[in-house]
């Protein structure tokens, strides 16, 4: 432990995953998009930020796929400093025209989806304990800025986001065409759960080889898993194959361990394409009944789509 672990956090100071009082205090006041209180940061998420940094960056060399060396290059990010989003924007918007875009908390699926389409991306701002740097089931900001961003500059993968985020749209206006009530309410879960598992096996834990054919990995939560990463490309255990979307939309997962499944895509012109492949199966009815289990979804969610205003 250093000096910096045993300081006491001031009243009010801190912006630590479900410790900091300014994100309490804008959740209580209803609001999702806030902006980046730069100045709250303690040292000790300055200190976390630099652990988890210096850890990652020499798996990232062996273990990620080139678009995101790229992208952490492009980002010019600061290793010792938790990143301010001014400054990460700077660099990303004029590469692809997304922006990383402050919320204090969880985003209903189709505003987050919606986010994407317009090319923002909503960002965790706090960061994890020091004492939990290996595993904690919330996003922080080395989740959304170091796992997710870097692939953000990609122009292939950025479009691939926005083509999720036509997809939610899709989906909602589908489901607001339905009058019987009960019926609306179980198709939308399961159009949902289909591109949630899609999501979670491309966008948070796709493998893709690179050019000579060693696996990588571009997925963001193994990209910002110090444990993770290693183990999805080298255990035995792991079993990974070629993304197949009807096998994607029907397969269950869960959060809390090491993701014992994962798919491989081509290319991010692959996965947009897979994209568009959803959103005409959407359309033809083929995720109306995709397998039951997790992940499960919340009122919020469903109401996100319900009541999602469609331009
Ligand atoms: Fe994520």
């Amino acid at each position: 432990m250093s000096h910096a672990t045993e300081r006491p956090l001031l009243p009010g100071v801190g912006m630590t995953t479900t410790e900091a009082p300014f994100i309490e205090q804008a959740q209580a006041e209803g609001k999702l998009y806030i902006h980046q209180p730069y100045d709250l940061y303690s040292e000790e998420n300055h200190e976390a930020w630099r652990r988890l940094y210096s850890r990652m960056a020499p798996q990232w060399t062996r273990f990620a796929n080139e678009h995101f060396l790229a992208g952490i290059s492009n980002l010019c990010l600061d290793p010792d400093r938790v990143p301010n989003l001014d400054d990460v924007n700077r660099f990303l918007n004029p590469l692809t025209g997304f922006r990383a875009k402050p919320v204090s908390g969880y985003v209903p699926a189709f505003l987050f989806f919606d986010c994407l389409r317009n090319r923002d991306f909503p960002t965790t701002i706090t960061v994890r304990k020091l004492t939990s740097l290996d595993y904690l089931p919330e996003p922080d900001i080395f989740h959304d800025i170091a796992g997710h961003v870097p692939m953000h500059t990609d122009r292939a993968f950025a479009d691939t986001l926005v083509r999720f985020g036509d997809c939610a749209h899709t989906a909602a206006e589908i489901v607001q065409g339905i009058s019987d009530e009960d019926e609306q309410i179980r198709r939308l879960d399961s159009i949902i759960k289909a591109m949630a598992r899609f999501f979670w096996f491309t966008i948070e834990f796709g493998l893709m080889k690179d050019r000579s054919g060693d696996l990588k990995a571009y997925g963001s939560g193994l990209l910002s898993s110090y444990g993770e990463l290693d183990h999805a490309l080298t255990s035995s255990t792991v079993q990974r194959y070629p993304v197949q979307l009807e096998w994607v939309v029907n397969q269950y997962f869960e959060i809390d361990h090491y993701q014992p499944l994962l798919f491989i895509v081509d290319s991010f012109d692959h996965l947009f394409s897979l994209v568009d492949e959803l959103e005409s199966w959407m359309r033809d009815g083929k995720l109306d009944n995709v397998s039951p289990g997790e992940p499960l979804m919340s009122e919020a969610d469903l109401k996100s789509f319900l009541h999602a205003e469609l331009s």
